[in-house]
């Protein structure tokens, strides 16, 4: 691929956590280090994420910017304090560590690599750049991506269009040029409402989200996006 190939082509803004990487693989840290029922597990690792989408979503209305680690630990924290669990510092801080080694999903590796041959592929993500950076390097995704757009670049979250308007200048295409790739229906709805095309990968056939923009293509897996585009 030269450069003028892809000058022109639409770019791909992949979403990392639960797209690329697979935040439900922090059960076996849970599993491991707190000592509970693999059903009780179950319950925290599904309480974990919502609280870290839904405080996200809640620092960035309320102006109260603070990085998705600092995010993501302190929904940890709330889940534990929900389900009466008090784990051992240096017990939180293993669980904390999981989020650095989560399982890339059996199809990542390959899609990005046979997408990434006619155009940009980049993570868009409301991760901090230090997570993402060792996330990518972990998972052995980093030597299949041609950068790492953060939202901690405009100091809010997805799905403010900040975000996906601040990718779209950083990769030099109009917004309507660059397609959101997503597994997080309001993710993809909220890249629609801002402009940006979309693939949602629905892996479980959930619904569409009601408010915001429609997906321009819905698959069912990575390799399935590779195949289509
Ligand atoms: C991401 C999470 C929020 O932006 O899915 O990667």
């Amino acid at each position: 691929m030269t450069e003028s190939d892809t000058d022109d082509a639409e770019a791909l803004c992949f979403d990392m956590y639960g797209t690329l990487c697979d935040t439900s693989s922090v059960s076996v840290a849970l599993g491991e280090h707190l000592e509970v029922s693999a059903g009780f597990v179950a319950d925290v690792d599904v309480l974990w994420r919502r609280t870290q989408l839904r405080y996200a979503q809640q620092v960035a209305l309320m102006d109260g910017y603070i990085p998705f680690s600092a995010v993501t630990e302190r929904a940890l924290d709330y889940a534990l304090d929900f389900y009466d669990l008090d784990p051992l510092e240096e017990t939180r801080q293993a669980i904390i560590l999981a989020y650095d080694d989560l399982d890339p999903f059996p199809d990542a590796a390959d899609a990005l690599a046979e997408l990434g041959e006619t155009r940009p592929v980049v993570v868009l993500s409301n991760g901090n750049p230090e997570m993402l950076e060792t996330l990518a390097e972990n998972a052995g995704l980093a030597p299949h991506l041609d950068d790492v757009i953060s939202a901690h670049e405009v100091r809010t979250f997805k799905p403010d269009p900040a975000v996906y308007e601040n990718a779209a200048e950083r990769l030099g295409r109009r917004i309507g040029d660059c397609r959101l790739v997503s597994s997080n229906a309001w993710d993809v709805a909220g890249a629609a409402q801002a402009g940006m095309a979309t693939a949602w990968v629905n892996r479980s056939r959930e619904p569409p989200e009601q408010v915001g923009g429609a997906a321009d293509l819905t698959v069912e897996s990575l390799a399935a996006l590779a195949d289509s585009l």
